[in-house]
């Protein structure tokens, strides 16, 4: 597993607005935006691409496009909707999967009540969008069952995550598994309520009340 913490002024400073307890939902929700976009173009580095041949005003030439099949992006609902529109900026092309994942705030155990995915994600590269890792038990989930129906390759992208997170979703799945988290920073750790610290509170409850 490889994880890319997005060095960037932009991104630090749309973060520290992010996480100011004073920041009200609307300038929460289109800052979350633009921060996924930045780290949308970090995300999307090793996405495939094929050759195309082109004729410029000037001569022809060998571009790229992206290869299929399609790449799939997929928001863990509900916070990881305010995420979508950021990535398929980057990615309009993409097909578009969800997952509705909560986590027991007493267990901290992530358990799914809805999904719409399409059966067969053999070859895909997928995407999920999730603003916050904390101990790591939707992220498990959701990439597990990803696996199952046939991905070869997660990238998950979060504003931010916990150690405690991460070091749970390299054990779940081993060093060397096909799997990139991309996150704007790595936290100090997680308090006995299982958020982030400092982090940035509920990312559910900021961006949708
Ligand atoms: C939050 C957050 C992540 C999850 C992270 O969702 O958006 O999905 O918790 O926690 P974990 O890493 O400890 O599993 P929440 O359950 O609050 O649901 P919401 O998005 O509907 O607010």
């Amino acid at each position: 597993m490889r994880v890319q913490v997005v060095d960037h002024p932009l991104v630090a400073h749309k973060l520290t607005v992010l996480r100011d307890a004073k920041t009200e939902s609307p300038t929460f929700r289109r800052l979350a935006d633009e921060l996924v976009t930045l780290l949308a173009y970090e995300a999307t580095r090793g996405a495939r691409v094929e050759p195309q041949e082109i004729s410029t005003p000037v001569a022809t030439t060998t571009g790229v496009k992206l290869a299929s099949p399609k790449p799939l992006v997929v928001p863990i609902l509900r916070a990881g909707l305010g995420m979508l529109d950021g990535m398929t900026r980057l990615l309009p092309t993409a097909e578009v999967g969800f997952l509705g994942m909560v986590r027991d705030e007493e267990t901290l155990q992530a358990s799914t009540y809805a999904h719409r995915l399409p059966d067969d994600l053999s070859g895909r590269q997928c995407y999920v969008l999730d603003p916050m890792l904390a101990t790591g038990g939707t992220l498990v989930a959701a990439i597990r069952y990803l696996f199952e129906i046939g991905a070869t390759d997660v990238t998950a992208v979060c504003l931010l995550a916990a150690p405690e997170g991460l070091d749970v979703v390299t054990s779940s799945f081993g060093a060397d598994a096909p799997i990139t988290v991309v996150t704007a920073a790595v936290d100090e750790r997680l308090d006995e309520n299982g958020y982030i610290v400092p982090g940035l509170g509920d990312a559910g409850d900021r961006l949708y009340g």
